[in-house]
């Protein structure tokens, strides 16, 4: 089936079966490989995108749903977004593999936010799991992002 959508500012068709995942379809369609497979059961955080500005587990939401929807993967980002650059900064990972997911729910937390605080983040940032234990480092990302560039994430970032 064909499902049409926008990637990181970009509208795109991709064949999708019907039971077939977003996080499947965006690695093997549009070689979004820093969407990541990991639990497969919407636990980890890893294949996190944002849909529509909500963080979201791509492994468990089929692509169909994903028809008409606004997708951010971290190539949308840049490489030089405000949280990325805090990330690096804090030097929040080790592997990596789970930073891409972390760095989109992080944006979402701030703009949802922009002063977390230090439970709100831990709250907010649960559902993102880093098999090398960077959390400390993580929330100091964070914290670094939401104090340095607090106000360009007021006005949209
Ligand atoms: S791979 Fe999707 S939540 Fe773990
Ligand atoms: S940095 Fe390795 S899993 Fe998080």
């Amino acid at each position: 089936m064909k499902v049409r959508f926008n990637v990181n500012g970009e509208a795109v068709e991709v064949e999708a079966r019907a039971h077939e995942m977003l996080l499947d379809v965006l690695r093997r369609e549009l070689g979004l490989t820093s969407v990541r497979y990991t639990c497969g059961v919407g636990v980890c955080g890893a294949c996190t995108v944002l849909v529509d500005g909500e963080p979201i587990s791509t492994c468990i939401l089929l692509a169909l749903l994903a028809q008409g929807k606004e997708i951010t993967t971290i190539e949308g980002l840049g490489g030089e977004h405000p949280v990325q650059r805090a990330f690096v900064e804090a030097e929040a990972f080790q592997c990596g593999y789970c930073t891409p997911g972390m760095i989109l729910t992080a944006k979402s937390l701030l703009e949802e936010d922009p002063e977390p605080a230090e439970e709100k983040i831990r709250n907010y940032m649960g559902g993102n799991l880093c098999r090398c234990g960077c959390y400390l480092k993580i929330e100091d990302a964070v914290n670094l992002a939401a104090s340095k560039v607090a106000a360009p994430i007021k006005g949209g970032i």
